[in-house]
């Protein structure tokens, strides 16, 4: 049976059958009042069998949840209009990803509600975005696999020459000081490299950022020194939660805090800066170092992209990769001779 609405909403219903995206109207309980073709399509159902049902009723089990406390926001008028991605269970079973834009009607002046949804099917987009996050992977790994080579095949070939070396005119200490320095090179690179091939090991917890912030700046602070320079840490917050793996995150501010001592060869002094909104936390470490020139700065974060003699060029990957990793992002500013500017935007815990 379809359910009785009132002739304003009925001519409303009447203007969205056609419409070539998804469109219903629903009750303030969820129940489907009309549904369109387009959204029968979508959803695999006919409209007297969706008459028959809520919105709830198709909504994929893990998204139940979340849908009905933004439904309640418009039905309560704590919201106008609700923008979500969620997803449905098809008739025949399988998901559907589908962008909801639901808005609260008033129709007649009796005051009852309805509510407007336009629903996109986006599991075709979602699905070329999987492939692509996929093809983005492979090329990675591709990437990867050739640096690595490259990278390797250096050192190796050094620790072959002085072997010969020592075979043919006897071993000489300094042969093995380049070697035992050959060896740490490739370790180096391996240590990193590991870090990347374990993100299964990721353990996310509720984590004090202020006081990691601190405990790297102790860390680093002597380091700093032996190149004259100062770390100095202001903070107007005492504690401040994010959910996190606390040692991919040290890891992140130690090469963050690297990278700026690294900058200032003649000394200088680093300065992170804490600072949050409602929702995001904002790290901000600041140096007076050589500065990036702009065609480089596009380089950063590529894999082996150095411009020290020691460097390994994987330290702003890694670092890249873990805070997009934590829902979050990394944004470099810089001006050749004057400074470099990193902040690192992350979601705060509730
Ligand atoms: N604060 C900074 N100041 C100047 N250059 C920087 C800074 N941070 C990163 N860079 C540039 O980015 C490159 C890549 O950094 P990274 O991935 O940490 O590798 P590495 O430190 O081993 O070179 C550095 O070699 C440097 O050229
Ligand atoms: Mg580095």
């Amino acid at each position: 049976m379809i359910t009785e609405i009132n002739s304003d909403a009925l001519f409303f219903a009447t203007a969205l059958q056609h419409a070539p995206i998804g469109m219903a109207l629903t009750s303030p309980t969820g129940k489907w009042l009309r549904a369109n073709r387009s959204l029968c399509d979508i959803l695999g159902y006919s409209e007297e069998e969706l008459m028959n049902c809520t919105f709830q009723d198709i909504t994929h089990p893990d998204d139940i949840k979340k849908s009905l406390e933004e439904f309640q926001q418009i039905v309560e008028g704590k919201a106008c209009t609700l923008q979500v991605k969620k997803r449905y269970v098809h008739k025949d079973g399988h998901t559907i990803w589908v962008l909801v834009h639901a808005s609260r009607v008033v129709i007649d002046d009796s005051g009852a509600a309805y509510f407007i949804a336009q629903i996109q099917d986006l599991t075709e987009r979602k699905k070329a975005e999987e492939l692509l996050h996929h093809s983005d992977k492979l090329s990675l790994a591709g990437q990867l696999a050739a640096g690595i080579a490259h990278e390797i095949r250096n050192p190796l070939t050094a620790i072959r020459g002085f072997l010969q070396l020592m075979k043919t005119e006897g071993v000489k200490p300094n042969y093995f000081e380049i070697v035992f320095s050959e060896f740490q090179r490739i370790e180096l690179i391996l240590a990193e490299l590991l870090i990347l091939a374990k993100p299964h090991e990721t353990r996310m917890q509720r984590k004090d950022i202020v006081h990691l912030l601190r405990y790297i700046v102790t860390l680093m602070g002597s380091q700093a020194l032996m190149s004259n320079v100062l770390i100095r840490f202001t903070s107007d917050l005492r504690t401040l939660y994010v959910l996190c793996d606390e040692n991919q995150m040290k890891q992140v501010f130690i090469n963050i805090l690297k990278n700026a001592i690294d900058a200032m060869p003649d000394g200088g002094e680093a300065r992170i800066e804490i600072q949050a909104s409602e929702k995001e936390v904002q790290i901000v470490v600041i140096d007076h170092g050589c500065g990036i020139p702009p065609d480089k700065l596009m380089q950063i974060g590529q894999p082996f992209f150095t411009s020290k003699k020691q460097g390994t060029g994987l330290g702003m990957m890694m670092s890249f990769k873990i805070i997009e990793n934590h829902g979050g992002s990394i944004h470099i500013e810089s001006v050749v001779k004057q400074g470099t500017t990193v902040k690192v935007l992350l979601p705060i815990a509730c």
